[in-house]
């Protein structure tokens, strides 16, 4: 099947891009490498530069069966303080990927959700019928699309499979391919405590220490990208399967998973996980709390596993590990 992956030269969509070539699947990647980097595209897809608002000229020869759609900003504290940012990339401009997709007749998508649909949740862990009370704009403009997806399938007939993540980590480093992690900005706890226990950094912050969980720091649900990438594989399995190409009743489907581990890992543990797997002594300092950070964030995957036939097979010092050999 040939697939148009949008964000394919970012972190998670470089990863799954791979995948996709090594499943047989002919992938054409879209990025505007705003964010993304060009060699990162895995050597057989092709590349198109171009935002998610020109996929028409993609789209126009026919041959694409499925989108899957990373092509987004994702950084929770730049959309607190530049909200309109994402509102135009990731809601306006899913609308308008959604729009070329319908005038080309190509109803298949797999979307990159999140877990900060869902906010501060009230248990652990998190179903896909938690309530979303998204509390910052990166999550509430995710959340728009997966409401987009929704009226797509109702309306229009698109199989649509989306997939809302917690904490990726970890990289692919096989057959020549070398993809991670690569931010400009970076923000998140694995990357950062691994330029600590690299020497790029001086320390690391711990966040909060005062949560209400077992060490007092904050509990996520970490997910190897491999695992998140199989999800993928799966994902566009299902919406391959599900529109055969007719616009039948039952041709519209939208499909919501969690993707997580179903336990989690505090940022202690995680410190301490890094200085075991990379034999430094990564210093880390106690620091306030980051603002918006939820105490606990772990997911159900009972419904990937029922649904996709999915679950994770890599823990949290694996996570560890491939991401240090990126990095080293
Ligand atoms: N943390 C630190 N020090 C750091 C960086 C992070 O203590 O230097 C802590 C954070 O406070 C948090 C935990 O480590 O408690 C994990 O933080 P990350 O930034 O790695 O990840 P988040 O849980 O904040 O973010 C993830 C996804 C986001 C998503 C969010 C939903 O990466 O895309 O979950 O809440 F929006």
């Amino acid at each position: 099947m040939h697939v148009l992956v949008t964000g394919g030269a970012g972190y998670i969509g470089s990863i799954v891009t791979a995948q996709l070539l090594a499943a047989g699947h002919r992938v054409t990647v879209l990025d505007d490498l705003s964010t993304g980097h060009r060699d990162a595209v895995p050597p057989g897809a092709g590349f198109v530069r171009a935002s998610v608002t020109e996929a028409d000229a993609t789209l126009a020869d026919g041959s694409v069966d499925a989108v899957i759609h990373f092509a987004a900003k994702s950084l929770v504290a730049e959309s607190v303080r530049h909200p309109q940012l994402y509102w135009a990339n990731n809601v306006a401009g899913s609308l308008a990927l959604l729009e070329s997709m319908r005038r080309a007749g190509v109803r298949r998508i797999v979307f990159s959700s999140t877990a900060a649909t869902y906010g501060e949740p009230d248990v652990a862990p998190i179903a896909e019928s938690a309530p979303a009370r998204p509390t910052n704009p990166y999550g509430a403009s995710k959340l728009a699309v997966d409401h987009m997806l929704a009226s797509y399938a109702a309306a229009h007939g698109f199989a649509a499979v989306s997939l809302r993540y917690f904490n990726v980590a970890g990289a692919l480093i096989s057959d020549g391919l070398r993809l991670g992690e690569r931010h400009d900005t970076e923000t998140h706890l694995i990357p950062i405590a691994l330029q600590v226990a690299s020497g790029q950094r001086e320390r690391l912050s711990i966040h909060g220490v005062d949560y209400a969980t077992p060490d007092g720091t904050c509990v996520r649900d970490y997910i190897h990208v491999l695992d998140l990438a199989d999800a993928h594989v799966r994902a566009l399995d299902r919406v391959l399967d599900r529109v055969s190409g007719s616009s039948g009743p039952d041709a519209g489907e939208h499909l919501i998973c969690n993707l997580g581990s179903g336990s989690g890992s505090s940022v202690r543990e995680v410190v301490e996980t890094v200085r075991r797997v990379t034999g430094k002594p990564t210093p880390a300092a106690e620091a306030p709390r980051r603002p918006g950070d939820p105490a606990v964030l772990i997911a159900s995957n009972e419904l990937a596993a029922a649904e996709l036939g999915w679950a994770p097979t890599r823990d949290l010092e694996q996570m560890v590990a491939d991401a240090w050999r990126f990095v080293s």
